[in-house]
């Protein structure tokens, strides 16, 4: 058999999701049962809600996932599930529902970093090749990583407090917009002008890490003292002032570091990835400088599982195998 089928299950926040992929880059179903509902009047994702989801989706979620790829476990070449990061009780429901299958079906289990499903999303839509750069934004996530090859990540910068989905979602709250707050920032930043002064935290001169809360913090105290002054600042105007600094930073570093690091391939992952503003400059910039960049469709940009399955068949064709002492890890590291 010449082909590799792989099932992924993912599970590290608010998603309950289950994939078929064969050979990597072709999806045969992706199935997502999205929480967000559940969530929302709590202004953010609540960990034992997101567990209990978890645990009442799964065997459905996977049983239309087999049923819409056509396929039973006889076809299954090995079972790929996020280990880590995330949140602990969520990660443990898909890496013992992987188990579990992988036990009864006699199957190898593949455990998958997170953030690897996100990057490799992209190879989904076009096979990666190397080296590359990968810009990772999302609400747990902001990160740029360095690729030689497959399977190998080397993290050059990250957020050292807040990730920019989870700075979009802090912003939106304080301008009284619905949880999660990103795309509402987005849509009224295109409705505004940026005519508000707000900080960008640059770092150290060589540094590709990132900081967002200061930002966050900004905003807050430009709305209470206009308010303390009387007066009513038009929020898409904070809007588009907050956009325009959170993308000056994500474009300026990562561009930064696609010349430093000398790679002709750039790839945007992770939920923000939707972003029309960053989208926009990111297109832009790559363009005018001979960069080939990569963004995925938004199904595949927010959490799912075919990503999941993706990286996991590049990581069961390099021989990793998991064996049944697999754990949640909450904070694996890249
Ligand atoms: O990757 P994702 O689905 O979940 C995580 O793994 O975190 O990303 C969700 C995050 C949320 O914070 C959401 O507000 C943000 O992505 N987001 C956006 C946009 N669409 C989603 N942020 C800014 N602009 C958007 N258009
Ligand atoms: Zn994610």
């Amino acid at each position: 058999n010449m082909n590799l089928i792989i099932l992924g299950i993912e599970t590290s926040c608010d998603e309950t999701a289950v994939a078929v992929v064969k050979n990597g880059r072709e999806i045969l179903s992706n199935v997502v049962s999205s929480q967000i509902e559940s969530h929302k009047r709590f202004g953010g994702v609540v960990p034992e809600i997101a567990s209990r989801h978890h645990v009442e989706q799964m065997t459905y979620i996977l049983e239309e996932a087999m049923a819409e790829a056509e396929v039973n476990f006889e076809d299954i070449d090995a079972i790929a599930v996020t280990e880590g990061p995330g949140l602990v009780g969520a990660l443990l429901i898909g890496v013992n529902a992987a188990k579990a299958l992988a036990f009864a079906h006699n199957k190898p289990l593949v455990g998958v970093h997170h953030i690897a499903g996100h990057i490799y999303a992209n190879h989904i839509i076009e096979e990666l090749t190397f080296p590359l750069l990968t810009l990772v934004v999302s609400g747990g996530h902001t990160e740029l990583v360095y690729m030689e090859e497959h399977g190998s990540f080397q993290v050059i910068g990250e957020t050292r407090d807040d990730a920019v989905g989870e700075a979009y979602d802090k912003v939106a709250r304080t301008l009284g917009l619905p949880y999660p707050g990103g795309p509402h920032v987005d849509k009224l930043a295109h409705e505004g002008e940026a005519n508000i002064e707000l900080p960008r935290a640059w770092l150290e001169p060589d540094s590709f890490d990132f900081s967002f809360s200061g930002l966050k913090s900004a905003v807050i105290n430009t709305l209470h003292n206009a308010k303390q002054k009387g007066q009513e600042l038009p929020i898409e105007n904070v809007a588009a002032s907050f956009q325009e600094s959170v993308i000056d930073v994500l474009v300026t570093k990562t561009m930064r570091a696609v010349e430093e690091k000398q790679v002709n391939r750039l790839l945007l992952a992770g939920g923000v990835a939707a972003n029309k503003g960053l989208r926009e400059r990111l297109t832009a910039e790559c363009e005018r400088k001979g960069i080939k960049l990569t963004i995925p469709p938004l199904s595949l940009c927010t959490d799912n599982a075919a990503m999941i399955a993706s990286a996991g068949t590049i990581m069961y064709k390099a021989g990793k195998r998991s064996g049944d002492r697999l754990n949640g890890e909450p904070g694996l590291v890249l």
